[in-house]
């Protein structure tokens, strides 16, 4: 089987990165470089992503981060089969200069170019770094999203379920803000929780034991607002008893869809969930989800934190197995804001992050 090297951008958010990943499906793959830029520190004092900060800083730094790249790679960029972009769904100014880059250096080196859709990103990482096979069961949970879907092939998903609200890992940012913590208020809500008493509060699980395989989270954000409110509240018990709700939540609509995979892919003799997403990196999330997944005799894969979090090796892999199936993009292809991976997901995901909560 020929390998195939994909250079790969992403710019959709505050995250700007590039990357080279060399391989064939099903991978998995070799990263042989991965450069990611966090742009934290810029929207730190807003407590959220600034699109307008966004884009410019995507702009300053993007060219470097690519040089960076092939020369980590030790190729040149003639060496590259084909460039792989984001082209959505995210934060459109962010999107579009990773998207004109990746145009401009595929039409420099008469190199094909691929347009990515982000959620494909996260959701094939899997399979970059273990060779995951189709179908697989994914729970995406991020800063943007918060989904369930079949992923039967690199361009087939099936929906099951999505957030009515915030997604997963907007909760937990905001938990933090309104607890005082520093952005992104995942990482630290996990460190103060691993501190505190899960039991100290009570606190709703909206949607719990209801049908269906959607999320909610805002009921969840109200009440911690609603504690937060009043006097001497343990911050540390405060993170514990979030994340411990948010982890019902996650797990009660998980183990709907585990048994949903189950019914549409009876065939699938070692069925397997895949986790992804910034909120994959969270260690007691992590070990709720592969207990159940255990429980229900599916295997559970879950990419390291740093192909979890936004990069762009998970799009320079998503371009390659697109790549691999023939597929060519045009220079005049648009960024897309909204981009469902499942057609009939009509409103399941954000376009973007706002500040605030
Ligand atoms: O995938 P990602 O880097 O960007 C998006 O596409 O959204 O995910 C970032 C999100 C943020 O909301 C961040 O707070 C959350 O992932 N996150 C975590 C943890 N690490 C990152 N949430 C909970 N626990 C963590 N350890
Ligand atoms: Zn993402």
């Amino acid at each position: 089987m020929n390998s195939l090297t994909i250079l790969g951008l992403e710019t959709s958010c505050d995250e700007t990165a590039a990357a080279v990943v060399r391989g064939f499906p099903p991978g998995p793959g070799a990263i042989l470089s991965n450069v990611v830029f966090s742009q934290t520190e810029a929207h730190a004092p807003y407590g959220g992503v600034v699109p307008e900060i966004a884009s410019r800083a995507h702009l300053e730094i993007l060219d470097g981060l690519i040089a960076r790249a092939l020369k980590d790679a030790a190729i040149k960029l003639a060496d590259v089969d084909a460039v792989a972009a984001t082209a959505g769904p995210g934060l459109i100014g962010g999107v579009m200069v990773g998207l004109t880059t990746a145009k401009a250096l595929a039409l420099s080196q008469a190199k094909p170019l691929i347009a990515v859709n982000h959620l494909a990103g996260h959701a094939l990482t899997a399979r970059l770094t273990h060779g995951v096979d189709f179908p697989f069961l994914l729970l995406l949970v991020s800063g943007g999203h918060c989904q369930l879907l079949a992923a039967a092939g690199p361009e087939q998903y099936r929906l099951y379920g999505t957030t009515m609200d915030d997604a997963v890992g907007e909760a937990f940012d905001k938990t933090a803000k309104i607890l005082g913590l520093p952005y992104p208020g995942g990482p630290n809500v996990e460190a103060h929780a691993a501190r505190g008493n899960p039991r100290a509060y009570s606190l709703p699980r909206p949607l719990l034991g209801r049908a269906g395989m959607d999320f909610s989270f805002s009921g969840l954000k109200t009440a911690v607002r609603q504690l937060a409110a009043q006097d001497e509240i343990d911050v540390d018990d405060a993170c514990a008893s979030f994340q411990a709700a948010a982890i019902d939540i996650l797990c009660d609509r998980t183990a709907r869809a585990l048994a949903r995979f189950r019914d549409d892919f009876p065939d699938a003799a070692r069925p397997t969930l895949v986790v992804a997403g910034g909120v994959a990196a969270n260690a007691a999330i992590g070990a709720a989800l592969a207990e159940l997944a255990e429980s229900h005799g599916f295997e559970i894969r879950v990419p390291p934190p740093r192909y979890c979090t936004d990069n762009a090796a998970m799009i320079a892999w998503a371009g390659l197995e697109r790549f691999a199936l023939g597929r060519r993009d045009p220079l005049e292809f648009s960024p897309k804001a909204r981009w469902p991976l499942d057609r009939s997901d009509d409103d399941g995901d954000r376009g973007s992050r706002q500040n605030g909560a």
